[in-house]
């Protein structure tokens, strides 16, 4: 089997969950390549022990990225750093000729997101892929086969969801996330919205225009040191989105939440057609439930345990439960494979296109909450 050579650039939360995925390799049964991280780097030295006491392949340890991507014993690069570095660090990786999973958003902004595909466009012999691993979840696969088979029909309404709740809490410290300088004027959108936009765009779902309803309820947080510091950064969005179509399309509703009273870390896509609908949240993670109406028939939802029916096989046995640590790993399966000549088994990671789209709509999105006004998606020819 192929050995893939990894450094990472962020050794926080997702840099660690990265590791750990790659630590459990053997977990997968079939897979076309696996990882080997050999290098890490953080601004803050104290987050490598943790990597280097794991991980017995790590040879490098940094706080200057340059470093690391001067390393030539480095085939790729994961990135998962605060978003105001995307714009620089990640087109940084591209030059110094290594493949890249970044983190989304892809760049704070429109702007950032441009210098990115720039840097991708000089590079065609680098795979680049955002990281978005929650449609690796089983209930979510099976969402997008129903649609992909045409069981459908007219579509009605598509509704992406990831709700989170701990930011109820007034406080809680802020950190980078609840800062525009750091996070970005998208605030929660930029945090959550290549989650939501994934399937829409993969299934070729575009919205030509979009209203979005953006709520601010906490405006200062204590810092951490007794203070209390301005919160600027955008709660909660409600991104109502028209998908044209000959029979005037359907809406897209994409809800982006920090503030979703009683939700940990709910995902959830929901398809209302015609003919066929169907539904996964995370809330349940082994179900997926379905509808087929046939004319004049009964309307009658099914619930199904699918369990561990993962994309990539693996070791779990088909009734257990799958969740947030395996959907990581399944998404880093998918790249894998893709590095090493494989298809991702018929669902590749976002694209660069698919993150450049939804910073269309996020873009349109943040003006249209900020004047109230419906806005044109703009779209890259
Ligand atoms: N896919 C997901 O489900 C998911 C979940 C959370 C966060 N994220 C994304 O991952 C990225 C990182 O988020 P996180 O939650 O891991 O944040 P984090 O704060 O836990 O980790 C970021 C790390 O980057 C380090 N860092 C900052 N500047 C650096 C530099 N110049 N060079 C090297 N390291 C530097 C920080 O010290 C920190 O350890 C963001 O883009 C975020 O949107 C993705």
């Amino acid at each position: 089997m192929e050995t893939i050579r990894f450094g990472i650039i962020g050794c926080g939360l997702m840099g660690r969950e990265f590791a750990s995925a790659a630590a459990r390799w053997m977990h997968l049964t079939d897979p076309r390549a696996r990882p080997e991280i050999v290098g890490v780097c953080d601004t803050n030295e104290a987050l490598m022990g943790w990597f280097t006491s794991h991980l017995p392949g790590v040879t490098q340890t940094t706080t200057d990225f340059r470093e690391l991507l001067a390393n030539p014993e480095i085939d790729a690069v994961y990135c998962a750093v605060p978003h105001v570095l995307h714009g620089d660090i990640y087109p940084r990786i591209l030059a110094a000729g290594k493949h890249l999973l970044g983190e989304k958003p892809f760049g704070m902004d429109a702007r950032q997101n441009a210098a990115i595909m720039a840097a991708i466009a000089d590079r065609p012999d680098l795979l680049v892929r955002c990281s978005s691993e929650m449609p690796y979840f089983p209930g979510a696969q099976r969402v997008v086969d129903f649609v992909t088979s045409g069981a459908v029909g007219d579509i009605l309404e598509v509704e992406a969801a990831f709700l989170h709740s701990s930011d109820i809490n007034p406080d809680k410290v802020i950190n980078w996330k609840r800062k525009v300088e750091v996070n970005g004027d998208y605030g929660c959108m930029g945090d959550l919205g290549m989650h939501v936009a994934h399937i829409p765009l993969r299934l070729g779902w575009r919205p030509a225009s979009v209203h979005a309803a953006l709520v601010k309820r906490v405006t200062t947080r204590p810092d951490g040191t007794g203070a209390r510091v301005p919160c600027e950064t955008w709660d909660n969005a409600t991104i109502t989105g028209r998908v044209p179509g000959e029979d005037g399309g359907f809406p897209l509703v994409l809800k982006t939440w920090r503030i979703a009273p009683g939700e940990s870390n709910t995902w959830s896509i929901r398809v209302l057609g015609m003919r066929g609908s169907a539904f996964f949240s995370t809330k349940s993670p082994r179900q997926w439930q379905f509808m087929q109406y046939e004319p004049g028939g009964p309307q009658a939802w099914s619930v199904e345990d699918l369990g561990y029916q993962s994309l990539f096989p693996a070791i779990t046995g088909g009734i257990f439960e799958f969740g947030f640590s395996d959907a990581i790993q399944q998404m880093w399966a998918a790249y894998l494979d893709e590095l090493a000549g494989g298809d991702a088994r018929g669902f590749h990671c976002a694209t660069p296109e698919e993150a450049r789209d939804h910073h269309a709509i996020l873009t349109a999105a943040l003006a249209s909450g900020t004047t109230g006004e419906v806005r044109t998606v703009d779209y890259a020819p």
